[in-house]
């Protein structure tokens, strides 16, 4: 099975979607690392609570290409092969992208191109928008750019608040991240960890 390493901020609930799938016998990915710029990050004990390695290191007070650096010797010693970033708060330099190059995917609470960045669900709602979702993309050096590998849409209701918005969001984020990464996945040619 195709070693996928994760790497999150804080809730990591698409991270626990991604693990949650990884126990279905037909699923062709195992998650070998949870990984998070947030020793604090509350999926990173949920993920050690079910026996899935994780590495935490804070960026604060190091030079970025530290602490990159860091976190690509801890995937690469776990033989991480693809990444996922699930709310993955951070960005990732040209230089690890250009490690990484097609191998690293990320999900985003937009219908992209629409809505890069953030405060996606508010501006969906400001905008007057009828329809709403996610989406799960390659990363490139653009922000929210790479090729859209899958998405879901949800409406947006009357009267709607982000918070409603965001939850109706979330919930197809959890079908659609598995879906998409072992999609991908079967479609790729296998890759030798790097
Ligand atoms: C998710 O909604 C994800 O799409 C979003 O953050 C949330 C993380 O939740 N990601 C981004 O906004 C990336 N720019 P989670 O930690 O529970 O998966």
């Amino acid at each position: 099975r195709h070693r996928v390493g994760v790497l999150i901020s804080g809730r990591g609930s698409n991270m626990a979607a991604l693990v949650e799938a990884s126990r279905e016998p037909q699923c062709p990915y195992q998650i070998v690392l949870v990984a998070s710029d947030k020793p604090e990050a509350p999926g990173l004990a949920w993920a050690a609570e079910r026996g899935v390695a994780t590495f935490a290191k804070s960026p604060k007070g190091i030079p970025k290409a530290e602490y990159e650096a860091a976190i690509d010797a801890a995937l690469r010693e776990a033989g991480v092969e693809a990444i996922a970033l699930a709310g993955y708060m951070r960005l990732l330099s040209d230089d690890f992208v250009g490690k990484w190059r097609g191998r690293v995917i990320n999900i985003h609470p937009s219908l992209l191109p629409k809505y890069k960045g953030l405060d996606t669900h508010a501006r969906a709602i400001a905008a007057g928008d009828a329809v709403a979702g996610c989406s799960v993309h390659l990363v490139t050096e653009e922000l929210d750019g790479g090729e859209v590998l899958g998405q879901a849409q949800v409406p947006i209701l009357p009267g709607d608040t982000v918070d409603a918005l965001a939850e109706r969001v979330l919930a197809e984020e959890h079908k659609l991240y598995p879906r998409t990464l072992s999609a991908w996945l079967n479609r790729r040619k296998p890759v030798s960890a790097a």
